[in-house]
């Protein structure tokens, strides 16, 4: 038997993944072994995000074993650890870190993250020297890809991150569904959706037939929030069947007449590693205000961790490998510091190597809704994030039962 002589025999891959989680992360980690195993990487999964580089280090090795990259969230686990020092964590772990890498012999790391857990690679990489290579990943859509969006004619920056797709895919499927609810009692439902800084996935939920929608990028002051209602009550009359379904951002700035500023609601005061405070509940308040300043009946729902539940969808799959088709050649160019991402705003069937290319991860930071995608004068999305999200969730057609019965006069 002739032995093979791979490329990066005797050499490890680790992965990790950090921050919150996606439908997409498994099949980004089945794709990205897969492709180092083939060039000859042992491929290690390190626990828990970075806290599995502490102390004597949580590692498992992926290497010949059965992986679904189909199943949800991420089998190696989570956690919001920053080695670096933190308000809440004042003390550097980064020397633990150190240590481990040298103790399991990492050669090269790969995290998969968003801001928090690629930019504390990226401090590895740039202080350390440690060879990593950055995964995007994030149901909120805003870590910057750089991907481009073509519409007539003119390329528009957007963004495309693994997880994304999935989780359009629920939040849009939620809304349909809360419209039969809506319908029957004739309410507006204000419907929640996480997203912290940015509104790309409360976008969702109107391919699901919600209207209007408000989004953390632009601030409902006590002028804007007079007129919301009057574009509300507006909607509301206009509507054929008498109900509506309102997609609102978690991270939404509402303004509060209490406290006469305009603030974002807080679910609790705690506040992670990286510096964030968890929010969560905005959606009661602006229910609340449409049925008291408007005399309509409406109800909150929170669709929270929905988003990040459930498997990878067919975009995702395909994303996440064609991306990580980008991560050999970076390792056969022993290119770090670097994130892989598409060029162009495609469907799945454009999802292709030859339309990667990668990133500085020292670039990567926030993109939020431009006012090309989101319409402030409207509060709506516009026919350019329609575009946008026709190119990944393929416009559904949902059944629309239109009924209008005759009355009987007795
Ligand atoms: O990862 C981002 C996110 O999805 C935000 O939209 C949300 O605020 C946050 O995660 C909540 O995550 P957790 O409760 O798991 O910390």
């Amino acid at each position: 038997m002739r032995l093979e002589n791979k490329l990066f025999q005797g050499k490890t891959l680790a992965i990790l993944s950090g921050g919150g989680d996606t439908p997409a992360i498994n099949s980004s980690i089945e794709s990205i072994r897969n492709r180092a195993s083939l060039l000859g990487f042992k491929v290690y999964g390190i626990l828990r995000g970075w806290k599995g580089l502490l102390g004597d280090g949580d590692v498992v090795d992926l290497t010949n074993q059965p992986y679904d990259g189909y199943y949800g969230g991420t089998a190696l686990r989570s956690s919001r650890t920053n080695p670096f020092p933190s308000k809440k964590n004042p003390e550097s772990r980064v020397p633990q870190v150190l240590r481990n890498l040298e103790r399991y012999k990492i050669d090269v790391l790969v995290t998969i993250g968003g801001d928090d857990t690629n930019g504390a690679a990226k401090r590895l990489f740039e202080t350390e020297g440690i060879p990593v290579i950055g995964f995007p990943k994030t149901i909120d859509n805003d870590l910057r890809t750089r991907t481009m969006h073509n519409y007539n004619g003119r390329d528009i920056e957007a963004v495309l991150c693994p997880g994304f797709p999935s989780a359009a895919r629920s939040i849009m499927e939620f809304a349909a569904n809360l419209k039969t609810t809506a319908e029957s009692h004739s309410r507006i439902i204000v419907l929640e959706v996480m997203g912290r800084d940015a509104g790309w996935l409360t976008g969702a939920a109107t391919f699901g037939g919600a209207k209007l929608g408000l989004v953390p990028e632009f601030e409902v002051t006590k002028a804007r929030k007079e007129v919301f209602l009057e574009t509300v009550k507006e909607a509301y009359m206009n509507s054929k069947k008498k109900c509506l379904v309102i997609p609102v951002s978690e991270g939404i700035r509402w303004y509060d007449e209490k406290t006469g500023k305009v603030d974002v609601v807080y679910a609790s005061s705690e506040v992670d590693e990286y510096g964030h405070p968890r929010f969560g509940g905005v959606s009661g308040i602006v229910a609340s205000e449409i049925s008291n300043k408007l005399g309509l009946e409406a109800r909150a729902q929170i669709s929270g961790y929905y988003a990040r539940s459930g498997h990878c969808r067919h975009y995702d799959r395909k994303l996440t490998s064609t991306l990580a088709d980008k991560i050999v050649d970076l390792l056969l160019r022993e290119e770090y510091g670097q994130m892989p991402v598409m060029t162009k705003i495609t469907s799945h069937v454009e999802l292709e190597e030859f339309n990667t290319t990668s990133i500085d991860m020292g670039t990567v930071g926030n993109k939020s809704l431009s006012d090309d995608y989101y319409d402030i004068s409207r509060f709506s999305f516009t026919p350019v994030y329609a575009d946008f999200l026709s190119k990944i969730l393929d416009k559904p057609t949902f059944e629309e039962f239109r009924y209008d019965f005759p009355v009987v006069i007795p």
